[in-house]
């Protein structure tokens, strides 16, 4: 009771400090605009369609880019070139043309390694040759110096402590400045589109139908410059068409596991021994989605290929629903997963840690309970016939997709600030003992379950998106999420402003920590306590524990 007290006494007073200090508002219509909202399916074919149209040539400097304006001028016009260095030696030149016939031309008038160890592979990776005749080069230089070039693009994320956050004054304006330094930028998702384009080229021949899609955080919305790469490979459904009477001789196929771990093997085997810039291949078909993990030398990104799993691509359009529903979700989410990263809560090998995915879910619940997006069963009672979906596996993935369309009742007109630290406090709150969070109904339910952090799974919900999730891991994640609303709340108190690199310092944690415990020494019947509390008494994981093992007998 007192600690909600004096949390009330904090909010007030921290929101009495942004009103004097006119920190950063959105605007009352910071809801979707009707005009700008992109439907998934046009954003997806989009990125397909530019893909189809480019190739991504390696160059020896910089200074080839005008050669190669010209020379692939012959094939087609050309609408864009983007150059970007991974190495200091390595530069390459996405150039996408106008038609995908150019394309084709370039395909066919493109020549292999002169070398009979090498297996000549027709991919939209190439490099250029560089030119005997300088004379030529020169005057080709000197006549196209207009070409649509963009040169030394970004392609590597940005450390936080370089991007300025401590010259804002406003934690607002920080987290807008986060957002823009890290989010996946234009030139990321062509290379990624163009990556899973590779894979579909190499597999056209045999499976005419067959689509790679990206999903994840490349699509979703919330995507950052080095977030990895999830790939689907997709074998698109045969429509009745009674009229062909000719029919391919085809196959029978399961659907089982050990179906789906073959076909893993294969994919792996191909990505390994034939395809261009593919390295690091490892073949993960033990886990619970079989995937082919590899990195592709080209565009620098990890890599997650899996077969089939439709569900998840469906997941990424709602998630990307929710991302473009207002205009606050996307920093937010992002300042809560860069928090997460900066003070290691998340790894980015897969283990018992949170994922970025779950913390995806809990900022969407938490602007769920303040109003600011719907719960998902809105969206699938508002559906219409378009928006039917059951997915290969059986699962329905039925819900509004065009949310442009939905009626809002409730404004709510918080700044980025007051939700962050909403965030932090609502969750520092949290009985995550008790309470399941489902997206669904918008709503804590009852734990079906014995789990350190029960998430449903708002497509298939029977499953817990959290499950790998340790005690140890959500204690940390419950210590940190007290400790950052408590540094927020105080920092305003003390000083008047925050920086946001405060947040990310685990080193500042550890040395406010002595004052923590003076101005924060309360009972283990409160729940706002101190990193040094819950270290020192671990009463809470012993009595977890006690709690798994009555379930488990
Ligand atoms: N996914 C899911 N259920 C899970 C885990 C993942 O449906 N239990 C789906 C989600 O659509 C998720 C995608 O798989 O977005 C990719 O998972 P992952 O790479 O772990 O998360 P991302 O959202 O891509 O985030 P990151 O930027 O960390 O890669
Ligand atoms: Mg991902």
């Amino acid at each position: 009771m007192n600690t909600t007290c004096s949390l009330r006494r904090l909010r007030n007073l921290h929101v009495n400090i942004i009103k004097r200090h006119h920190a950063l508002r959105y605007k009352s219509n910071s809801c979707i605009n009707t005009n700008e909202f992109v439907l998934y399916d046009q954003l997806i074919s989009k990125r397909r369609s530019q893909s189809k149209c480019s190739v991504l040539v390696q160059v020896s400097s910089e200074n080839s880019c005008s050669d190669l304006f010209s020379y692939c001028s012959k094939f087609g016009s050309i609408k864009n070139m983007f150059h970007y260095q991974l190495t200091d030696s390595n530069h390459f030149v996405l150039t996408e043309f106008e038609e995908q016939s150019a394309v084709n031309n370039l395909f066919d008038q493109s020549t292999h390694l002169e070398d009979s160890n090498v297996i000549a592979v027709r991919s939209p990776f190439l490099w250029f040759r560089s030119n005997s005749s300088k004379k030529n080069s020169k005057l080709i230089t000197e006549n196209n110096f207009n070409f649509p070039f963009q040169a030394n693009q970004i392609m590597i994320e940005p450390s936080v402590q370089n991007i300025g956050l401590e010259k804002l004054d406003s934690l607002s304006k920080q987290m807008l400045l986060l957002l823009e330094h890290t989010q996946l930028n234009d030139l990321g998702t062509r290379l990624r589109f163009l990556t899973a384009m590779q894979v579909e080229n190499a597999l056209k021949g045999i499976f005419p139908l067959s689509k790679i899609l990206p999903f994840g955080s490349t699509v979703n919305s919330f995507g950052k410059i080095g977030s990895d790469l999830d790939l689907v490979f997709m074998n698109n459904k045969v429509t009745k068409n009674l009229t062909n009477r000719l029919v391919y001789h085809s196959k029978c196929m399961s659907s089982g596991r050990s179906q789906i771990q073959r076909h893993i093997e294969i994919l792996g085997d191909l990505l390994q021994l034939f395809l261009p810039g593919c390295s690091r291949i490892k073949r993960i078909s033990q886990a619970r989605v079989p995937i082919v993990k590899y990195f592709q030398d080209f565009v620098g990104l990890e890599c997650d290929l899996a077969i089939s799993n439709e569900t998840a691509v469906n997941m990424s359009e709602l998630l990307y629903i929710f991302g473009n529903f207002d205009q606050r979700v996307r920093p937010l989410v992002f300042t809560v997963k860069m928090w997460a990263r900066e003070i290691n809560l998340t790894n980015d090998t897969p283990g018992k840690w949170i994922t970025n995915f779950s913390l995806t879910l809990l900022v969407l619940f938490y602007l769920q309970q303040e109003k600011i997006i719907p719960a998902i069963d809105i969206l699938v009672k508002e559906a219409n016939n378009n928006d039917l979906r059951i997915t290969n596996e059986g699962i329905n993935c039925t819900f509004l997709r065009d949310v442009s369309k939905l009626s809002r009742t409730v404004q709510n007109e918080k700044t980025l600030d007051q939700l962050l630290l909403g965030f932090f406090d609502y969750y520092a709150l949290f009985d995550f003992q008790m309470n399941a969070i489902s997206l669904n109904v918008g709503k804590t339910i009852k734990k079906p379950e014995y789990s350190a952090l029960y998430i449903v799974n708002p497509l298939e919900t029977n499953f817990n998106v959290s499950k790998n999730l340790s005690l140890e891991e959500m204690e940390r994640l419950r210590i940190e999420l007290r400790n950052a609303a408590w540094l927020i709340e105080s920092s305003l108190k003390n000083k008047d402003s925050f920086n946001l690199l405060e947040l990310f310092k685990g080193e500042a944690l550890k040395r406010n920590q002595k004052v923590f415990k003076i101005q924060h020494k309360i009972t283990n019947s409160n729940r706002l306590v101190t990193v040094k509390d819950l270290f020192e008494d671990d009463s809470e994981i012993e009595e977890n524990k006690k709690l798994k093992k009555q379930l488990e007998t």
